[in-house]
C-alpha cells in the first residue's frame, strides 16, 4: 500500500514557527518520523507540501490513481477553504485530516472545520503522533 500525506501552508516553516504551540521540530523531521514509520511497517507514503491552495487541490484529485489513502493536514485552509473541501468530498480514497495542535483549544476560528464534515475522521493534539494513528488506521480499514 501506498499513502499520501499532504501538508498544507506554513508546515514547512515548523521549527521557526511558534514553537511553544507546533515544537522545534522541522517538516523535515516530521517527514523523517512518517517515513521511519511506514518502513518499519511495510508500507509507502509520499509526503507532499505546499502552501497554495490550488497545488493541493490538484494532488487530491490525483491521488486516486497512485494511492490507497490520504493524511492531510490543511493547516489554515482547514478553516475556510470550500474548494479543498470539495476537492476531497469529490474523490473516493478514505481520507484522515490530522492537526498537531488541539485546534478546539486555540482561538476560536480554529474551531471550525470545513474539511472535517467529508473525510473519515479528525485527529487533533497529538504533535506528529497524529499522523502515524492517522496512518495505522488507514492501513487497518483500507480494503
Ligand atoms: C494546524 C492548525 C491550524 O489552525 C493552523 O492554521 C496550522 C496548523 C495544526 O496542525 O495544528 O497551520 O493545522
Amino acid at each position: 500500500r501506498h499513502y499520501l500525506i499532504i501538508n498544507g501552508p506554513n508546515l514547512n516553516q515548523l521549527g521557526k514557527r511558534e514553537p511553544d504551540v507546533y515544537g522545534k521540530e522541522t517538516l523535515d523531521d516530521l517527514v523523517a518520523f512518517i517515513e521511519e514509520f511506514a518502513k518499519q511497517q511495510s508500507f509507502a507514503v509520499t509526503c507532499k507540501q505546499s502552501n497554495y491552495e490550488g497545488e493541493i487541490i490538484g494532488w487530491i484529485h490525483e491521488a486516486s490513481s497512485d494511492y490507497d489513502g490520504i493524511v492531510i493536514n490543511p493547516a489554515a485552509f482547514t478553516h475556510y477553504s470550500y474548494a479543498i473541501r470539495d476537492a476531497l468530498a469529490g474523490q473516493s480514497l478514505p481520507v484522515i485530516e490530522v492537526h498537531l495542535s488541539n485546534i478546539h483549544k486555540r482561538e476560536p476560528f480554529r474551531h471550525q472545520s470545513v474539511t472535517a464534515p467529508v473525510v473519515i475522521g479528525q485527529i487533533v493534539g497529538l504533535g506528529f503522533h497524529g499522523y502515524q494513528l492517522a496512518l495505522t488506521y488507514l492501513e487497518a480499514h483500507v480494503n
